[in-house]
């Protein structure tokens, strides 16, 4: 596996002292850098968080390979339903293994399809049951807490619709011996496996949240695990140049926090990388996105990223990128050696605007593509960086997937925050369980009205 980090655009050398790394700032970080490694390392050895630990779990392996080997070409559909960090995973491993949906081969037994039904909106659901054929659809339900509104409600419906033969088509993935999700799939005799109760959601691509859609789908979980190990060992170093995860934590940290770069693009030139941009962003957001210290000050911290693609976003957000405000740190995601290749016919239709094209591949003007707004970028300093995969299969993106993690826990560590928890996300939780008549959520309800009061009166 080789995955390399190109941080030359992030140094203040390049792109300015009011925008980039000073060689005083980094040395600052260097010095702090061996620290930040053992305090993580502390939590993962006390356990508080498990996924630098899942690329071992040998077991679960096994475990998930019998089950996917039990069931092949009895289904040509996987049915996700999840949220969040149980949903986003899972696409981002068929995006970037299989290629993005609108382009995927046509689904079979051999071949099945992934749907990902992520929301409650009632046109989505409705047309996933409309297309999918309940005889061939094996449904995954996945929640770690086994209570999430939105994936109960999903279950509820499609579980319906599955009628008889649900208890044969239905998986839970979930917390085991705790949750509705689990006592269900005990009380009709679902298969299930277990999320380990110190992976969060987010974090839970190597668990059996991402490893069993991914090998129903057909995808080699073994090579994608050897991956994350490989790089789970590079990451446990702590001289930041031979662990890129540590080195580019410790330099986006000085931009966010002394250049007041706020905003973080990963920039992916491949359409298969579009899944794992998105979970990235949210893997980003909701880790780093924090009101408190862990020492309980009020900081109301957090770097908004945004996903963009190469070339595509060229057309629709570079514009903002190079002449907006400097507010933004740039990380392509490059791959060297694309999957499939195309090459532009040779016959030159005798356009000079075109023909100068004739012979090339796409991949060498994608390339072409990014390096030209790389140069762009740079010359209006605007700091930015390369992670380049040599390959985009199994093992570099399990690599790829692990190294963004621990980027985020060592980020977490530098900034004193909890990266493994979202109190934010609770009260609207607590809202909506109150305002659609979950028992016990009165309270709820009244503090709603109280906002819808004062919302009112405030008019
Ligand atoms: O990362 C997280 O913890 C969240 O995004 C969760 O994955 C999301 O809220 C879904 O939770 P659960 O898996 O418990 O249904």
């Amino acid at each position: 596996m080789k995955i390399s980090f190109d941080a030359t655009n992030l140094l203040a050398s390049v792109v300015g002292e009011a925008h980039g790394v000073t060689p005083g700032e980094w040395k600052e970080q260097e010095r702090g850098a061996a620290r930040v490694v053992e305090n993580f390392r502390a939590r993962v050895d006390r356990g508080e968080v498990g996924f630098p630990l899942l690329p071992l779990a040998k077991d679960t392996v096994s475990e998930i390979l019998k089950y996917a080997n039990k069931v092949r070409g009895r289904y040509d559909t996987v049915c996700l339903l999840g949220i969040g960090g149980s949903a986003l995973g899972a696409w981002a491993l068929d995006c970037a293994l299989r290629g993005p949906h609108p382009v995927q081969k046509p689904f079979s037994s051999r071949h099945p399809r992934l749907i990902v039904l992520d929301n409650v909106d009632p046109c989505l659901l409705a047309a996933a049951l409309e297309i999918m054929d309940p005889k061939k659809t094996l449904v995954l339900a996945v929640s770690k807490q086994g209570t999430t509104v939105e994936t109960m409600a999903a279950l509820l419906v499609v579980r319906e619709w599955l009628g008889k033969r649900a208890s044969g088509r239905m998986v839970a993935i979930t917390t085991p011996e705790r949750g509705e999700l689990y006592a269900l799939a005990l009380r009709e005799n679902w298969q299930t496996f277990s999320v380990p109760d110190n992976v969060g959601g987010r974090f839970s691509v190597l668990s059996a949240v991402g490893l069993v859609p991914a090998a129903l789908l057909g995808l080699n979980i073994r090579k994608l695990l050897k991956g994350a190990a490989e790089m789970t060992e590079l990451c446990w170093e702590a001289d930041p140049e031979r662990n890129p995860a540590l080195r580019s934590a410790l330099l986006h940290h000085v931009l966010w926090v002394k250049k007041n770069k706020s905003i973080h693009v990963a920039f992916a030139y491949s359409n298969r990388l579009w899944g794992t941009a998105f979970w990235f962003r949210q893997l980003w957001a909701e880790s780093l996105g924090k009101a408190r210290t862990r020492e309980g000050e009020l900081v109301q911290i957090g770097q908004t990223p945004l996903a963009a693609l190469g070339a595509t976003d060229q057309h629709s957000q570079l514009q903002l990128y190079v002449e907006g405000p400097n507010d933004k740190v740039f990380t392509f995601w490059a791959v060297e050696k694309h999957p499939q290749e195309v090459r532009i016919p040779k016959t030159r239709p005798g356009l000079p605007a075109v023909d100068y094209l004739a012979g090339k591949t796409l991949a060498s003007l994608l390339e072409v593509e990014r390096l030209s707004t790389e140069a762009s970028l740079t010359l209006a300093q605007r700091p930015n960086c390369v992670f380049r995969l040599a390959r985009l299969d199994e093992e570099h993106l399990g690599g790829f997937l692990q190294l963004l993690e621990f980027q985020t826990a060592f980020m977490g560590e530098l900034l004193g925050i909890n990266a493994f928890d979202q109190p934010g996300v609770e009260q609207s939780k607590q809202f909506i369980y109150g305002l659609m008549g979950r028992p016990g959520y009165d309270a709820s309800t009244e503090r709603f009205q109280q906002y819808r009061r004062a919302r009112e009166a405030a008019r």
